[in-house]
């Protein structure tokens, strides 16, 4: 393909370099991203920190540049912002030594590759390298199109005065982000300074020749024209990646497909899957109060707890006696699952999630209705979708009996069926937009013909 796709173009190759962030959130998106790019002939080198590498024996065909980042224990940060700086710091100087030796080399070389960039919303560094060598670049990002102008937006809402925000406008609508609420809008439980100080850390201070979205025109058709009106550079909406590049599993933790075989014995539609992504930790008292909920609901169910999740405790050692007897028989907990398995099985009646993007585009692709448990960032955002927009998730209240009551709304009664129906309803549109002439396929032809044109 490679050399085809140089024949049809006067002789040029592409190669595209993309900065990947080491959150699994975000890796596997670029991962997908990148297969399907390849697909298309262009030669793929994957940038990552060294921190959370991906396995680059299950992608023979990319070059993989892996970035000194001095991260020895991510641990030792006391923020997320903190981890998040120190990793665009340091790993700036080697992407750049290595594109200067890529740009010197073709200088010696007849046969000519154009360098394009493909770097993560966070992994801001790769724009600014990128603007330094007069590269183009092109941001992706693997959270929901409404995240941008909900986090850009803050700035303004502080010189406003509208933020930090105060009762009673945490329930009201923000007029420039409907149907968003001030309770809704990401790095609210933040300390002010540290909310304005993670927005300016990840607007994007170069100008990109694009933007990539993984999601999809239907779901989120205002985000999206929003972004349009502020951005004169082409939008890409190119999701569900995970249904149009789907690779061999991309997890950092082992995935245990144990739960594959439990779930083939449990009935159609009865089982609650719970995983709370790969970053949220909780206390104790949370993890109890979700335990008490999963055994009093009387519904079989399938928990991710993932090692080191539950704050002070290595794994499931929180768990009281008797409530693991009560629970015994009816439940299977695992360290990590296969999750785009288990949501498209059978077995799944309802999934309670944090409301990562990547598990919502998972879930609602698959028709599950979710119950939505979100902690920060754009997962607010994502459970009021569920919830408010596409009417699909029900917000949960922790508290083990409010617990009991939302999984029976899910599982058992005619609102999880209503709930279910939509999702079917969701599951065509999506069908439709990776058809041919369908949005997300348009988009993706677009893309390829744009980085092209670079
Ligand atoms: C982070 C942020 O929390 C999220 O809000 C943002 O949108 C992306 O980055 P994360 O916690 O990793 O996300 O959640 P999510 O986006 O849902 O991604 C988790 C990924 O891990 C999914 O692709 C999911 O399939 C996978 N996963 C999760 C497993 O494969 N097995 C599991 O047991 C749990």
């Amino acid at each position: 393909i490679h050399r085809e796709m140089a024949e049809e173009n006067g002789g040029i190759r592409w190669r595209l370099v993309l900065v990947a962030s080491p959150l699994q959130g975000h890796m596997t998106p670029m991962l997908q991203l990148g297969t399907y790019l390849h697909s298309k002939g262009f030669s793929i080198t994957i940038a990552h920190p060294e921190f959370n590498p991906p396995n680059s024996l299950n992608h023979p065909d990319f070059v993989f540049l892996p970035l000194p980042d001095n991260i020895s224990s991510p641990g030792k940060f006391t923020s997320f912002l903190g981890f998040l700086q120190a990793l665009n710091d340091n790993c700036k100087p080697h992407l750049r030594e290595h594109l200067v030796q890529i740009i010197n080399a073709q200088k010696e070389k007849s046969e000519k590759e154009s360098v394009v960039i493909i770097h993560d919303n966070l992994m801001v560094f790769g724009g600014s390298v990128a603007g330094d060598l007069g590269l183009p670049s092109i941001i992706m990002h693997s959270s929901s199109a409404a995240f941008f102008p909900a986090y850009k937006i803050i700035p303004q809402l502080h010189k406003d005065g509208r933020f930090p925000v105060h009762d009673p406008l945490m329930q009201e609508i923000v007029p420039e982000l409907d149907p968003f609420r001030y309770k809704d809008l990401p790095f609210i439980d933040l300390p002010m300074q540290d909310a304005l100080d993670s927005v300016n850390m990840i607007i994007p201070n170069t100008s990109p020749s694009a933007f990539i979205w993984n999601t999809l025109q239907f779901l989120e058709p205002s985000a999206l024209t929003r972004i349009r009106q502020q951005y004169q550079v082409p939008i890409f909406s190119i999701g569900p990646l995970h249904k149009i590049a789907p690779t061999p599993s991309t997890s950092f933790l082992k995935e245990d497909t144990s739960c594959i075989t439990w779930l083939d014995k449990q009935e159609p539609k009865s089982v609650l899957y719970v995983s709370l992504g790969s970053v949220a930790n909780m206390d104790e008292k949370v993890a109890t109060e979700i335990a008490w909920g999963l055994a009093n609901s009387n519904q079989p169910f399938l928990w991710v707890v993932r090692p080191g999740s539950v704050r002070g405790f290595e794994w499931i050692e929180f768990l009281p006696e008797g409530l693991v007897d009560e629970m015994k028989g009816r439940g299977l907990i695992v360290k990590w699952a296969p999750q785009k398995e288990v949501l498209a099985h059978n077995a799944v009646g309802g999934f309670w999630s944090h409301c990562g993007w990547n598990s919502t585009l998972e879930s609602v692709c698959e028709g599950v209705p979710m119950l939505c448990q979100p902690f920060g960032v754009d997962q607010l955002l994502n459970a009021r979708y569920l919830s408010y927009v596409w009417k699909m998730g029900i917000e949960i209240v922790m508290e083990r009996r409010e617990i009991e009551g939302v999984i029976r709304r899910v599982l058992v009664d005619k609102e999880g069926e209503e709930m279910r129906q939509r999702g079917m309803e969701i599951q065509e549109n999506v069908k439709l937009a990776l058809s041919h002439g369908g949005s997300s396929q348009n988009s993706l032809i677009d893309l390829v013909d744009f980085i092209l044109s670079l």
